[in-house]
């Protein structure tokens, strides 16, 4: 990593995004995202990708202000009217953002590839991290999981209209809001839910914050249709891959089953935030969530621990 004393954030805590100083008030956050479609409309894909790529913005407590388009498109093959509908459902996320979309780069390429390379402007004392995590602060996760499971069973056709609206509309949701609340709760650390699932991601929280925790199966919100459909066998490969990667560092009461474990590995796209809140502001953080119409789950707590160790009860 570049050693820059105003690099306030790099690689090296798993963090969302960098986060670079310019001065005592401003700093600035970049990020970029991208990937292959995850519906089959490319305006909702366009939607999609750009609510995940906003998020690792949202995450470090920043707001976004500049938006850049990355594209692959197999200009041969596809009409050009579905990259059209793809910009199209990009530059509208970017706007109900208070964002700007301010251009961009397009290849030739096998199969569509999407995503945006995004600027955000946070007050450098203000900045969340992955790190920071303390014993004693609550879990709060602001979207339910199992999106991956939906779309697993959506590319099989398995999926109907009920489980395809509440997986896209989760997806294509901001995290701003969350973030608003966030920010107005000081809390000591914060990630966005995405391909490690809930699991990997809170891993990577108590490895940067030196801590561990523990989580409650029965407090942690799931897509009603997704346990349905994961019991079907409809699962990620992601989901297995999450868990098997993570071993030793979980923990499962005797009684939760392989379905539920897979679950919260499941890898989310354009998931939801995980905060660390103290936790005496757990509950007004949790209300204000909910006022602001946002999941605000307490999912668990942080602890005290040599080792970055998930427990998961019931
Ligand atoms: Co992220
Ligand atoms: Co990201
Ligand atoms: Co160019």
């Amino acid at each position: 990593m570049a050693e820059d004393p105003n690099l306030l954030v790099g690689s090296s805590t798993y963090d969302d995004a960098a986060v670079y100083r310019l001065n005592d008030e401003t700093a600035i956050v970049q990020t970029v995202d991208y990937f292959t479609p995850v519906v089959d409309d490319p305006y909702t894909f366009g939607l999609i990708t750009a609510a995940n790529a906003l998020s690792d913005i949202y995450a470090m407590g920043a707001r976004p202000l500049l938006a850049l388009n990355i594209v692959g498109f197999p200009c041969k093959t596809l009409p050009l009217e579905v990259l059209t509908e793809i910009l199209k459902g990009g530059a509208d996320k970017i706007k109900e953002a208070g964002a700007l979309l301010a251009g961009g780069h397009t290849i030739d390429d096998n199969e569509p590839k999407y995503g945006l390379a995004v600027t955000g402007l946070v007050n450098p004392n203000r900045v969340v991290t992955n790190a920071g995590a303390e014993p004693g602060d609550a879990l709060i996760l602001t979207k339910p999981l199992g999106v991956g499971i939906i779309t697993t069973a959506i590319k099989g056709e398995m999926a109907d209209e009920a489980a395809y609206r509440a997986a896209v509309d989760l997806m294509a949701a901001l995290n701003d809001r969350a973030a608003r609340v966030m920010s107005e709760h000081g809390v000591h650390a914060c990630t966005d839910i995405t391909g490690f699932g809930l699991l990997g991601h809170l891993s990577e929280m108590i490895t940067a914050g030196g801590t561990g925790s523990r989580i409650f199966l029965d407090q942690i919100p799931v897509l009603a249709p997704a346990r349905r459909l994961a019991e079907m066998g409809l699962i990620p490969g992601g989901a297995y891959r999450n868990l098997q990667y993570l071993g030793e560092k979980l923990h499962w009461d005797k009684d939760i089953e392989e379905v539920d474990k897979l679950i919260l590995a499941d890898p989310q796209t354009s998931g939801g935030l995980l905060m660390a809140v103290p936790g005496e502001k757990a509950e007004a953080a949790a209300a204000a969530l909910r006022a602001a119409e946002v999941n605000g789950d307490i999912i668990g707590e942080v602890t005290a621990s040599e080792e970055p160790l998930i427990y998961v009860a019931r």
